[in-house]
């Protein structure tokens, strides 16, 4: 760790997200002077290891976060609002993985590529976006650059790790059941087994017929894009992939576009990386460990006018979630608006 640094704190340390914050953080040398792993009180007194050091998780309390200077937080919205609040009654910094503050008017929701620029107005609290907005964005940030966009339609094929470590270790153990002809116990976090399985539901049900997941998906990529009424319909399924999630995407925009210009512009796009080989594509497996996005298969659609479909892929842990927000970390550093105490 760095003697001059922050005092960042990670709510969820033991959780999918968390531990790959650590990596992350590891990896870009983010300025860590100490760093508190906390979780539930179940997991106290475990030991993780951070760089080469050995670190107990303690459990998430007052005491435990009295005096960071930054607050990483990926466990539930409940408990995201409770911490929320707490940083902002202290003028601590939250960086929140979660769905809890993403449409408050006061809280940025931030792709630092793409709309980095609202940090800068921020209320203490800085959400990051869900997993499967992030790197749809990304690509549809390069490609307005071409042409205004009309019309956005999406599915998903959704990796189990955005739902939890729990839901890795169920789909590991229903692989190994199934193929020693056991039939799976009852599935715990999906509605039905997800091994061999398909499922067009990610989130709760909400309004209209359409999950939370799909209306989060809508919601937060207008707000990202300050396009408060793009139309968009998503649909989101859970896969049985472990990490990595795809999304195939068809856009229309509002003037003639080429495949070329959209391939310059999805090219000059940080953090994205575009294969104009139509035969090519980049699956879930290739994406994970990258911090990119990438998208492949980008051709016209024959069916409206002035229309592409494309194939879009990005790791849920990294971009999706930790990197994103070890970027934000990063960039209110630059911004001046963080600083070590
Ligand atoms: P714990 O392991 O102690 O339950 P995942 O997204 O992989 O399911 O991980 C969720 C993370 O949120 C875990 O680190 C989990 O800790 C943590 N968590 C769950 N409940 C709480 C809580 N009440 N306070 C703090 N962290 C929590």
């Amino acid at each position: 760790m760095n003697k001059m640094g922050l005092d960042v704190a990670v709510i969820g340390a033991t959780g999918a997200v968390g531990e790959v914050f650590m990596r992350v953080a590891i990896e870009r040398n983010f300025p860590v002077r100490n760093l508190r792993l906390l979780a539930s009180s179940r997991s106290a007194g475990k030991q993780i290891k951070y760089g080469g050091e050995l670190l107990t998780v303690r459990e998430t309390n007052e005491q435990s976060l009295e005096g960071v200077d930054l607050v990483f937080c990926s466990a539930s919205s409940e408990v995201s609002r409770i911490w929320g609040p707490w940083c902002r009654d202290r003028e601590i910094i939250m960086i929140d993985d979660g769905s809890a503050f993403r449409m408050d008017d006061d809280v940025p929701l931030v792709i630092p590529e793409v709309n980095g620029d609202d940090l800068d107005t921020h209320n203490w609290i800085i959400s990051i976006p869900n997993c499967t907005t992030t790197p749809l964005v990304m690509a549809l940030d390069a490609m307005r650059q071409v042409s205004s966009i009309k019309r956005v339609i999406v599915a998903t094929y959704q990796a189990v790790s955005g739902t939890g470590a729990a839901a890795v270790e169920e789909l590991i153990s229903q692989n190994i059941s199934l193929s020693q002809g056991i039939d799976v116990s009852t599935p715990e976090s999906y509605p039905v087994q997800i091994a061999q399985n398909v499922l067009p539901h990610v989130d709760d049900f909400d309004e209209d017929g359409f999950t939370k997941e799909e209306l989060k998906m809508r919601n937060e990529t207008r707000k990202i894009l300050h396009h408060d009424s793009l139309p968009f319909a998503a649909t989101c399924v859970r896969v049985p992939v472990f990490y990595g999630h795809s999304e195939v995407v068809h856009v229309e925009f509002s003037s003639e576009i080429s495949l070329d210009d959209l391939g310059s512009a999805l090219s000059s796009q940080d953090g994205l990386v575009y294969d104009d080989d139509q035969t090519h594509y980049v699956t879930p497996l290739e994406a994970a460990d990258s911090d990119e996005t990438f998208v492949s298969r980008l051709r016209l659609d024959p069916s409206v006018e002035n229309g592409v479909v494309f194939w879009c892929v990005s790791d849920n842990l990294r971009k999706g979630a930790a990197t994103n927000a070890i970027q934000i970390a990063e960039s209110l550093l630059e911004r001046g608006i963080l600083s070590g105490s």
